[in-house]
């Protein structure tokens, strides 16, 4: 099967991350299919993919985080594009320094909880059935090394969150040891920015989402961790030397 005739559905699509993979597919020629709570995040996802490639883009107004939410944009994308072949999730946030655990809320730890896990937890469950049972097919999630270590004073709970996308991604690799869908995780160990916010140590979300693009359309690995935390790391996913 060509890439004109995968289509993949990029749960975070709209997000920081997600557009860089997001452009990379689209302009290795595979449709992609993203859907956003907010209908001018997908606006600017429209001018940032390349414009040759906009007619294979399709959006949708949906939320993906809640049980009731992503059935309907199960039904909604399905009418929309038919079938999905492969799937990326990298869904959570940019980065939360919300103060050290003493000075938060058990409100504050649920949000966190929600956005890096529940979310990618619900639509897991309710996207994963379309990809599972074809060898043709692949699930990657992208995830943040930050569930590793503290990154600094004040983000105890974004390691928290991190952590448990990790462990997360771990149970499916041991719960579903022979799956015929190719399930793979990338790990970043560093902050990712936009061609326009780029700095000192971060990754571009180009080039990684180049490197996420090439695992997509290799298909040839699973229930492997790809770890990433600078341009040569990008730069071996994309030229397929373990990491
Ligand atoms: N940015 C970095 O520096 C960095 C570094 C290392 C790892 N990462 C990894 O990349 C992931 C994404 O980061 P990002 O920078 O792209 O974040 P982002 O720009 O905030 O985008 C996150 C996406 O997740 C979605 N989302 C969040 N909470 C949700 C919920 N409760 N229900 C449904 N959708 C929800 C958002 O959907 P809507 O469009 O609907 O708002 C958004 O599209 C992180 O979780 C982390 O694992 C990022």
């Amino acid at each position: 099967m060509s890439n004109s005739d995968r289509v993949v559905l990029a749960l975070g699509g709209a997000g920081t991350v997600g557009s860089g993979i997001v452009k990379a597919l689209l302009d290795k020629g595979f449709k992609v299919a993203v859907i956003s709570r907010d209908s001018s995040r997908l606006e600017r996802l429209q001018s940032f993919v390349s414009p040759g490639t906009k007619d294979n883009l399709t959006t949708m107004v949906g939320n993906v985080g809640s049980e009731e939410g992503a059935e309907q944009a199960k039904q909604d994308l399905l009418k929309a594009v038919g079938k999905v072949t492969d799937i990326v999730s990298s869904l959570g946030f940019s980065w939360w320094q919300g103060g050290p655990p003493h000075t938060q809320s058990l409100k504050d730890l649920h949000w966190v909880m929600e956005t890096l896990l529940f979310s990618t937890f619900v639509s897991w469950k309710a996207f994963f059935p379309l990809v599972r049972d074809d060898p043709g097919s692949t699930y990657s999630f992208i995830t943040g090394g930050a569930g590793e270590k503290l990154l600094m004073p004040g983000t105890g709970f974004l390691t928290v969150g991190a952590a448990s996308t990790l462990a997360f991604c771990q149970v499916l690799r041991d719960e579903y040891p022979e799956l015929p869908c190719k399930l793979n995780q990338v790990k970043i160990n560093a902050g990712v920015a936009p061609p326009e916010r780029s700095a000192p140590g971060y990754l571009s979300s180009l080039d990684l989402g180049e490197a996420v693009a090439s695992l997509v359309e290799r298909r040839s690995t699973s229930h492997s961790v790809f770890t990433v935390s600078c341009p040569a790391d990008s730069k071996a996913v994309i030229l397929e030397r373990s990491l």
